[in-house]
């Protein structure tokens, strides 16, 4: 019987890759047929640490694309490749799993839509946060109406990125990792988006944002380690570590998002939603379906409280985009609706130097 599994191409073998792999490996309608990296002996590490054998490595990426029986190409290299990375996979004829952020600027993010549309193939973007639990309980609550209709959502990425992350090297620099909302705090834009939407499955669409930036790690030569709750020397953020932006959307909700590098304390991703007929913080919900309720009715769930790539759910991501190429449907979470998400990022950037709100789409897009 012929292999009719899609042939998945996993390109920078680092941290996030390894999840991606055991992902496409699980998934019955996939399997990895090769690597490709800066160095063979990551491809072989995160091959082993998968059991994978008789699997092709490579260095030269455009041959890697033509390998044969490449389907889907996932992006795991360092942020500033990936628009480049991106454009090749669609003029290769191939599906598309990019790791966020997506590009460093929205040129390169006009470029990669451009490519893609050209191509007709298939995206989703790693704003995996969209499959954990609560996530998905929260959403369905709200098209059920159990916060009636939506008015107001804060969402934060409290995260001490810093020298334990092996992407830090370059995601520290202004040149390659931009800002700290970019590098990390696009995750709590993009669920602020999520829940904004009364939809099941739908992000809002942003129309203005105002924001300011400050913190105090740039340029600081000390950094925090949470895993032995200790100072140490460090090279610095080039970069502010809070940024603080405000969001109107389409729709008329108003978000609050944050993210914060500068935090002493382990990962925290806090969500509050307030509703005309509800609120839910975190896994906590007041509501008017609940007419008896004397206490926040409290959801075991799984939050996300973890920044380990492991505690992300990958699976259901890479589920979801198995789903929507065999079905010829498009993700919700698409190059076309992440690009609503990284707007927000540089807007907030035009936003500093101009100390004006900025309207949405940016011009050009
Ligand atoms: N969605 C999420 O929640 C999530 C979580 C973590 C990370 N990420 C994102 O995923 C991306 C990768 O992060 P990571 O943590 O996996 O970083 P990482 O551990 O540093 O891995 C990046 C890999 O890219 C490879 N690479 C670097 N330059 C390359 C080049 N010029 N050509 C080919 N390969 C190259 C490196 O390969 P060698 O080892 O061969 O040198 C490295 O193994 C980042 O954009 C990050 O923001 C997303």
């Amino acid at each position: 019987m012929p292999d009719k599994k899609l042939g998945v191409l996993v390109h920078g073998a680092g941290w996030v890759a390894g999840e991606h792999i055991k992902a496409f490996t699980a998934n019955p309608h996939t399997r990895i047929v090769a690597i490709s990296s800066r160095k063979i002996e990551s491809c072989r590490k995160r091959a082993d640490e998968a059991g994978l054998d008789g699997i092709a490595f490579y260095t030269d990426y455009e041959k890697a694309l033509a390998h044969e029986g490449v389907d889907i190409v996932s992006v795991c290299t360092p942020q500033h490749l990936h628009a480049a990375n991106t454009i090749a996979a669609a003029e290769a004829g191939k599906h598309i799993v990019i790791e966020k952020p997506v590009a460093n600027s929205p040129v390169e993010m006009r470029a990669m839509l451009e490519a893609v549309r050209k191509a007709g193939v298939r995206t989703v973007v790693s704003f995996v946060l969209r499959w954990n639990p609560l996530f998905d309980t929260i959403k369905a609550m709200v098209a059920d109406d159990t916060v009636g209709d939506v008015y107001c959502v804060e969402t934060d990425y409290q995260h001490d990125i810093a020298s334990w992350w092996t992407g830090y090297e370059e995601a520290r620099t202004k040149e390659k990792g931009v800002s700290a909302l970019l590098t990390g705090g696009c995750h709590a834009i993009d669920a602020a988006r999520w829940f904004a939407a009364k939809g099941r499955y739908g992000a809002a669409t942003p129309i203005e944002v105002f924001a300011y930036a400050g913190g105090y790690r740039k340029g600081l030569e000390t950094e925090y380690n949470y895993f032995t709750s200790s100072w140490q020397k460090a090279p610095p953020l080039e970069y502010d570590d809070l940024e603080i932006v405000l969001i109107r959307f389409d729709n008329g909700v108003l978000a609050k998002v944050s993210v914060n590098y500068g935090c002493v304390m382990p990962y925290a991703f806090p969500i509050e939603i307030f509703g005309t007929r509800g609120t839910i913080k975190d896994n906590r919900v007041w509501s008017h379906k609940f007419p008896g309720q004397r206490d926040w009715i409290t959801i075991p769930t799984i939050l996300p409280e973890s920044a380990d790539v492991s505690h992300h759910p990958f699976q259901g991501q890479m589920d979801h985009f198995v789903d929507c190429i065999q079905g010829g449907i498009e993700s919700h979470c698409n190059l076309e609706d992440a690009v609503k998400t990284h707007e927000v990022v540089f807007a907030a950037q035009q936003s500093y130097v101009t100390r004006q709100p900025v309207k949405l789409p940016l011009e050009g897009s």
